[in-house]
């Protein structure tokens, strides 16, 4: 049985300038298996956002379903871990208590949360940067803290919305090859958005492939590539090419085209 099953879903948002509601995702529908990486892959505006929202609980399909675990989603719960594309941590607050701010909230002694935290500071690469405030550290060190935030409770799910976005190419790859780790090791099922198409074949055991407006899967591909991922590979480029042709089916075959 699927982790997460998403069953025609669509969602509309009112739009009181143009008139008429501005259709965001059109019967979606989307089964992802315990311990998959799946990547929603699509253009700006095309919904991404909007379903990743609705697994976490902080958006409602108009219609359609979405399941967790068997159980309709009806608000956001700690078996959903969120990463942003800004980490959105306390300023005022080190490292460590960033990561264990959700034990903070639930009343937690200092000293556990301490304990707590270090584990996951330790998974994503952070030992010896518990004392640090964020502003101290890079974006993708401030990004680690975000990803440790979300796995200390234990997620069965981490969703992911564009949590690379703002780093520059070499950062970001590093930081695909400590996510796959992490992934492994607390193996957890991921759900990850990005609108790049070299990221989500780094990064995904599955990609779905969004088209823009209204925001429909277009097709769910499964990634049959050994990691570490080499994007110079031929194998890479077919599904490059593949996915291209989905993004972009005007410019697949530009011979034809130009007759
Ligand atoms: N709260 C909202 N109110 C009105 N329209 C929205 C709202 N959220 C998203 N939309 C619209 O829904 C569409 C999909 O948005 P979004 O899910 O943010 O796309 P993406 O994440 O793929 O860039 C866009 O056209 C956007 O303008
Ligand atoms: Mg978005």
């Amino acid at each position: 049985m699927s982790l997460i099953t998403v069953s025609n879903v669509s969602r509309l948002f009112e739009d009181a300038k143009r008139g008429k509601p501005v259709v965001a995702l059109e019967d979606v529908n989307i089964e992802v298996a315990r311990n998959e990486f799946l990547c929603l892959l699509g253009p700006s505006g095309c919904g991404k956002s909007t379903l990743l929202n609705m697994i976490a609980g902080f958006d409602h399909p108009s219609s359609g379903t979405v399941c967790v675990g068997g159980h309709d989603v009806q608000a956001p719960g700690a078996d959903r871990g969120v990463v942003f594309q800004q980490a959105n941590l306390m300023p005022w607050l080190p490292v460590w208590e960033n990561v264990a701010f959700h034990l903070k909230m639930r009343g937690a002694p200092r000293k556990d949360r301490r304990e707590r935290a270090q584990r996951f500071i330790d998974m994503v690469g952070l030992t010896g940067f518990e004392n640090h405030f964020p502003s101290e550290l890079s974006g993708g060190m401030n990004q680690r803290v975000g990803i440790a935030r979300a796995l200390l409770m234990n997620p069965e799910v981490i969703l992911m919305d564009e949590p690379f976005g703002a780093l520059d190419e070499q950062t970001k790859m590093d930081m695909h090859a400590e996510l796959i780790r992490i992934w492994r090791e607390s193996r957890s099922t991921i759900v990850f958005v990005t609108h790049g198409i070299d990221e989500a074949l780094a990064l995904g055991t599955h990609v779905a492939v969004m088209s823009a407006r209204p925001g429909r899967i277009r097709e769910l591909l499964p990634i049959d590539l050994d990691r570490p991922r080499d994007p110079t590979s031929p194998r890479f480029n077919d599904y490059k090419r593949h996915i291209l042709s989905l993004l972009r089916p005007e410019a697949a075959n530009p011979m034809a085209q130009a007759a």
